[in-house]
């Protein structure tokens, strides 16, 4: 389902210096895995989780996402292959400072159309599935970072995307929460979804199907 051939990508910086993120990764995942990379700080998971999602270009290599050559796509076809099939939990939350928690989280619901009210019960239903019933219209900023966290994890689930893809999406929780996050993660593998996870967590062994060490870029 989801398949890369080659990929690479590299930054030219000041310097003549050419740094491989990414370096000649091809590899294949089945529909419906539990995915794990892992590897050092600076390996390439992040890089590497961005271009598979779409959001960033291969600098060579190929990405195949239900057998489409996406790297051939347009930005905007890529925005609709995003919107409707992937979820993305990120390293830094980017939550929109001045919108509430319903708010952020039913923000990607927004060009589909669906009215305010319909948005703000799915919005609602999800925060408190994460604990966050009493904080539904509290901002950003008025949230602690775990919280700020799952409100994330909420945005990323609101269109039930097929695929899913969390960058270090415990690090910045406690344990207990972290546990929740992995458990909700292993529960909507179980209801079909694929799932990419780059974690330094150890923990996330324990639901994954595979894993994959990262090392220089490239998958060892
Ligand atoms: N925009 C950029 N310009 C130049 N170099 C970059 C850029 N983005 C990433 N890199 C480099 O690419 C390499 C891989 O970075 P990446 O963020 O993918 O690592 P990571 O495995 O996610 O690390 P971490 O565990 O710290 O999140 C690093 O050496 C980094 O310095
Ligand atoms: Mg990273």
């Amino acid at each position: 389902m989801i398949k890369t051939e080659g990929l690479c990508k590299w930054y030219r910086g000041h310097s003549s210096h050419k740094v491989s993120a990414v370096q000649d990764v091809t590899l294949s995942i089945v529909k419906n895995s539990f995915v794990v990379f892992k590897g050092p700080s600076g390996s390439g998971k992040t890089t590497l989780l961005n271009i598979i999602g779409t959001l960033d270009r291969p600098s060579a290599g190929e990405v195949f996402i239900n057998g489409n050559n996406v790297t051939r796509f347009s930005d905007i076809a890529l925005s609709g292959l995003r919107r409707e099939k992937i979820g993305f939990i990120f390293q830094d939350f980017y939550l929109i400072p001045n919108l509430s928690s319903w708010e952020n989280v039913s923000y990607p619901l927004v060009p589909l159309g669906i009215s305010a009210r319909n948005r703000y019960e799915t919005a609602k239903t999800l925060l408190e599935k994460m604990g966050l019933g009493d904080r539904l219209a509290h901002t950003p900023e008025e949230l602690s970072g775990g919280q700020q966290q799952r409100v994330a994890i909420a945005r990323a689930l609101v269109n039930r995307p097929g695929i899913i893809i969390a960058d270090e999406p415990t690090s910045n929780v406690d344990e207990e929460t972290g546990e929740h996050i992995r458990s909700l993660l292993k529960e909507l593998k179980d209801n079909g979804a694929t799932i990419l996870v780059a974690t330094h967590d150890a923990s996330f062994e324990k639901p994954a199907d595979v894993v994959f060490k990262m090392k220089n870029g490239m998958i060892g």
